[in-house]
């Protein structure tokens, strides 16, 4: 059963001859292990969590020898459905899922610390093989899966299968289906929010630990980080039960200022985790930023992850980004094409500062889908108008993020448009090269591009916090090369014919980055066309865009 699983994550689709494969089955587009009728968020993250609880991780020694009795000593607190073996740095790891959270319960209150004396004596799902007797290895070996990491999932023959591909559209696919996160890559995270869900709610009863982020809207790739964010009564933006009852509780009055109140219980998390969670180290508290949060590195599954508190528009963010993937399925290949050409250009990084942020090119992914005629993707506002009362109401830090959260009702619509992947790759391309970044914004909500806002090169609303700019540290610079690399990869994809048979589409693109960074004077986008920046960005002082072209040259 194990085997067949990873089978099914190794298995690259054919496709057939068409040059274009513009219908693709929607069931060949989901995860393999998500249900394709879960298309509500709610229910997946209800879902994961649960599967979550059902896990335990055990670290051992020699997996191949440790696996059977793992299975055996487990298997006593009911039936172990799932058996993924990991290696992470010099540790190997078995991750088990059991039929029920029940069993999952029953095994850890069976299990002991290892020396009270020397260390903390607390629970979590993270645990260590003691000891093995040889006599029980052989029995599972035959069954014993190979080894799931997230980075030798990540296929070693991807340029192969890219050079191999009949289209553009096709190679937009494999790049999809090869780089998506895998499913250990998923268990491990959601184990993760369910450990730290455990250890805060030990001080806080009611609390609730939810991701955000590419990990749950469908963009997340192998290696990608854990975004949580932390709702301490529970009701997670949705409007609390009524209570009947006249007693209240007593409270410690809070602290007269809700930021430094978030510092506060950002603050005790933090040390809940640096203190006592198992495999949390490296913890670092960023109270003052504008969502202040604590961020650590997982040493059992290789995560690096950020808590934080105080406000769920995040969470609602990814809510609405994981409805536009399962309105239409191109979105998620297009985005993806469009982060990994975001990554060989070198225009996002992954450190903050001035470049442009991968989630800032997702909104501008959704933007121009909104702006296909006929329309791939809805507005915002046209979700705002459907949204069922109740069903849909979230309220969070009094911003409303209300949206109707039901894909089936514009999934049909989306078909309309029968566009290929390729067209709509190069035409993306296209609509950052020539849009009018220095009078216009882009903003999902309306799908128009309005004036701008503020005076910084690029505006991109947020489509929840709407007086916020998402793309507000991008600088000048960093926004000039989005546009020149726009137009760079335009011309080399359209110019391909000229290349080597195996240097093709979407391949082209950051050999040509390899060659150009190795030897700048034989670089392509010497043949392209120069933008006439002042033109672009006559707000901008000469001495920035001369910086540019300094650098550019240099
Ligand atoms: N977010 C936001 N406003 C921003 C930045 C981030 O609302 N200015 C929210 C978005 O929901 C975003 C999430 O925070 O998806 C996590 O941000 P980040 O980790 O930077 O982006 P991801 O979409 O997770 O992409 P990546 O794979 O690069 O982590
Ligand atoms: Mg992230």
């Amino acid at each position: 059963k194990v085997k067949l699983k990873f089978d099914v994550f190794r298995h690259v689709r054919t496709f057939s001859t068409a040059d274009k494969p513009t219908v693709v089955e929607e069931s060949t587009k989901t995860h393999p292990s998500t249900n394709d009728k879960r298309q509500c968020f709610d229910d997946m993250v209800e879902f994961r969590k649960k599967q979550a609880r059902s896990s335990v991780v055990v670290q051992v020694g020699n997996p191949l020898k440790s696996a059977a009795l793992v299975n055996q000593v487990c298997s006593r607190h009911g039936n172990v459905s799932n058996l993924f073996h990991y290696t992470h740095k010099d540790k190997e790891l078995l991750l088990l899922e059991f039929d029920s959270e029940l069993s999952a319960v029953n095994l850890l209150a069976s299990c002991s610390h290892n020396n009270n004396v020397k260390v903390i004596p607390a629970a979590s799902p993270f645990l260590w093989l003691k000891a093995m007797p040889s006599e029980s290895s052989a029995s599972m070996s035959a069954r014993f899966p190979l080894i799931m990491n997230e980075d030798n999932l990540a296929n070693d023959n991807l340029e192969e299968l890219l050079s191999n591909a009949k289209s553009i559209s096709e190679q937009m696919i494999i790049l999809e289906d090869q780089t998506r996160l895998s499913e250990i890559g998923h268990r491990l995270r959601w184990i993760t929010c369910v450990q730290i869900e455990r250890m805060l709610s030990g001080l806080f009863p009611s609390l609730q630990v939810l991701p955000f982020g590419s990990f749950v809207n469908g963009c997340g790739r192998n290696g990608c980080d854990l975004d949580m964010a932390v709702s301490l009564d529970g009701h997670c933006g949705t409007e609390p039960l009524e209570v009947k009852s006249p007693l209240i509780f007593q409270a410690k009055a809070a602290i007269n200022n809700p930021r430094l109140q978030t510092q506060r219980h950002i603050e005790v998390f933090a040390d809940i985790l640096q203190n006592f969670t198992t495999g949390c180290t490296q913890v670092q508290r960023i109270l003052q930023a504008r969502v202040p949060i604590v961020k650590f590195y997982h040493e059992f599954t290789g995560v690096d992850c950020d808590l934080s508190m105080g406000s769920l528009t995040g969470v609602f963010m990814s809510e609405l980004l994981y409805l536009y993937d399962k309105i239409d399925w191109r979105f998620r290949p297009l985005v993806t094409a469009v982060r990994h050409w975001g990554a060989w250009a070198r225009l996002t990084d992954m450190v903050p500062g001035p470049r442009i942020t991968n989630f800032t090119l997702t909104l501008m992914v959704v933007f121009f889908l909104q702006r296909r005629s006929p329309a791939i993707l809805p507005t915002l506002s046209e979700m705002i108008k459907l949204a069922r009362p109740q069903v849909d109401t979230r309220q969070t830090n009094d911003v409303d993020c209300t949206f109707l959260r039901d894909p089936a009702m514009f999934q049909e619509r989306g078909k309309l448009n029968q566009e290929s992947l390729e067209d709509l790759f190069v035409e993306f391309l296209r609509f950052i090269e020539s849009f009018d970044f220095n009078e216009r914004s882009v903003s999902i909500i309306t799908g128009t591009a309005l004036r701008k806002f503020d005076s910084k090169p690029l505006y991109v609303q947020n489509p929840l916090e709407r007086e916020l700019n998402v793309g507000r540290n991008v600088n000048l610079k960093e926004l000039t090369r989005v546009v020149m690399e726009a137009r760079n990869a335009l011309y080399i994809l359209e110019t391909q014919e000229d290349q080597c048979p195996a240097n093709w589409g979407l391949l082209a693109l950051p050999r040509a980055e390899r060659v150009r960074r190795s030897n700048p004077k034989s670089s392509h986008h010497n043949h392209v066309p120069q933008i006439d920046m002042k033109d672009l960005f006559s707000t901008n002082t000469d001495d920035e865009i001369d910086d540019f072209i300094e650098a550019k040259v240099s």
